[in-house]
């Protein structure tokens, strides 16, 4: 696989540099101003738009096809036989190990491609054997001497950040592929010696519920993890080509560490709101905390007596109170664990959830304000998996409630989801899913295939197959006529759902 990566890349590049079929790539490139040395130091490639470049070129260097599917460079076709192209029309970003091999690509659409629009501005390999998403840093290998050099790694959201970083001459930057940073990344981070990360959040709401996360890894994880914002309106990249690399620095330099961010929201927040706003503030974090599994061994028990110092002293509590408090929020947790287990020895592994009630909740939890339109469509009773039923009626009530969903920002909307979901195991799910949503663009198209999805599935098929049943069972010709007929105009892609007239 790792062979086939090589030769793939070396392809990819090749094209990119040199055949005219990247001449729209090489312009793009340019205009986001990349230089010819990151795009080399990168490996960039351009794969073209033609659907079986790959496919041919496979053929000809006598690539295994099944390889290359194993790989998640090519899919076969629906009908009949051959195989196509999965990456059409996009820059290729090679997604590299600590070594420096490529393991997998992030694919960019050219904003002029045809194809721009009805599908997702970046597409990157699926998990393979030698490639997991939720683990990977994009740019680590680049990165690490910097790091090691700087006492700390920075990471960020977007392939493009990270290039415009290391060209503006700010290496220690990396990013995760489209999920928030977990104890894996920074297992994987520590393992390269560096002991500091700084994570690189939006100045909008966006980063809300990062904060919560990173506050979780802060909580579990033996690292100095602090998080640095930007300026309102900017990423990375466009902090870097419109201020330059001085400004970028010294938004690096200004990080605090996760607890005194999520402080300093919580204190911000409940600034005027006296005791009450106090205790919120107290609960909002230890909430956090409890829900964080804990760190082991001494340095485990200092870091807490740290957390918890400092949570007393910002507010101005009893050291006693938040102890008890937070003893008092775990053990509630713990039991809810416990219950929420299958009541015998060994509890059962939950069963998984059927592939549109996962994708209905992975783009309403990415996207809470779509609910509404959800909620007009989907009866809580089409739904069977527990967990999503549980998840969906959350984002029910709160339609019904006339939480303003579509009136704040994505990430606070779902915050009034997660502040509904007591079950930490839940709470889990919910991240997890909506961590992939959120990686969809057009997530309100989507929305749209999976409801037809559900009508097909509720409606039509049942129909369908029912009228089959009578088919079969039909005693005269005319019977069996009239049933045909009836098969026939039965649709098969389902008619225009009404707009939802919910409240
Ligand atoms: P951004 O949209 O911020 O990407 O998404 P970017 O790198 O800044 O790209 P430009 O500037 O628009 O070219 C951040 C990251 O989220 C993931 C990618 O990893 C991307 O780098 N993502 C985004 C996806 O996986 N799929 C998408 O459709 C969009
Ligand atoms: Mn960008």
């Amino acid at each position: 696989m790792l062979e086939m990566m090589r030769w793939a890349t070396e392809l990819y590049q090749r094209c990119l540099l040199d055949s005219p079929l990247a001449e729209a790539a090489r312009r793009y490139l340019g205009g986001r101003g990349l230089n010819g040395e990151t795009v080399r130091r990168f490996g960039l490639g351009y794969a073209p738009a033609a659907g079986d470049w790959l496919v041919q070129h496979a053929a000809n260097a006598g690539m295994s096809d099944e390889l290359l599917e194993k790989v998640g460079l090519i899919a076969k076709r629906q009908e009949g036989t051959g195989h196509y192209d999965r990456f059409r029309d996009r820059v290729m970003f090679p997604i590299r190990d600590v070594r420096g091999q490529t393991v997998a690509f992030g694919g960019r659409i050219l904003p002029s491609s045809t194809y721009t629009g009805n599908a997702p501005k970046y597409y990157n390999s699926s998990d393979t054997p030698i490639f997991s998403k939720s683990e990977h840093l994009y740019g680590l290998d680049l990165a690490r001497q910097a790091a090691a050099k700087a006492g700390f790694l920075a990471v960020v959201e977007g392939y493009m950040d990270v290039l415009a970083a290391h060209q503006a001459g700010v290496n220690q930057v990396v990013a995760t592929m489209g999920t928030a940073l977990n104890e894996r990344h920074v297992q994987r981070i520590r393992r390269v010696g560096v002991p500091r990360v700084v994570l690189v959040f939006d100045a909008d709401a966006g980063g809300k519920t990062g904060v919560d996360r990173a506050l979780e890894v802060f909580v579990s994880q033996d690292v100095d993890l602090a998080i640095a914002t930007l300026p309102e309106g900017l990423d990375p990249c466009d902090l870097l080509v419109q201020q330059g690399a001085d400004a970028f620095r010294s938004v690096l330099a200004g990080a605090v560490d996760a607890l005194e961010f999520k402080l300093d929201q919580v204190v911000a927040a409940g600034a005027d709101a006296g005791i009450e706003g106090r205790r919120r503030a107290a609960e909002a974090i230890l909430g956090v905390i409890a829900l964080a599994p804990d760190m082991a061994g001494p340095a485990g028990a200092i870091k807490q007596q740290l957390i918890v110092t400092r949570i007393t002293q910002r507010l101005a509590l009893k050291e006693e109170t938040v102890w008890a408090r937070l003893q008092e929020l775990r053990a509630r947790l713990q039991g809810r664990e416990r219950k929420s287990g299958a009541g015998g020895a060994v509890a059962e592994p939950p069963e998984p959830l059927p592939v549109e009630e996962k994708e209905l909740l992975q783009v309403l939890l990415a996207e809470p304000a779509l609910a509404r339109e959800a909620a007009g469509a989907i009866p809580l009773d089409q739904v069977r998996h527990p967990d999503a039923a549980a998840l969906l009626r959350m984002l029910y009530d709160l339609v019904a409630e006339g939480a303003p969903l579509a009136h704040l920002p994505a990430a606070q909307a779902f915050d009034l989801v997660r502040a509904r979901i007591e079950d930490p195991r839940l709470a889990k799910l919910a991240l997890e899913m909506r961590d992939i949503g959120l990686q969809h663009a057009e997530r309100a198209a989507w929305l749209e295939r999976i409801l037809d999805e559900f009508h097909r599935k509720y409606q039509v098929e049942p129909v369908t197959q029912e009228l089959k049943n009578q088919l079969r069972a039909a005693s005269d010709d005319a019977a069996a006529l009239e049933l045909l007929r009836r098969l026939q105009t039965q649709p098969r892609n389902p008619p225009a759902r009404p707009v939802s007239a919910m409240n």
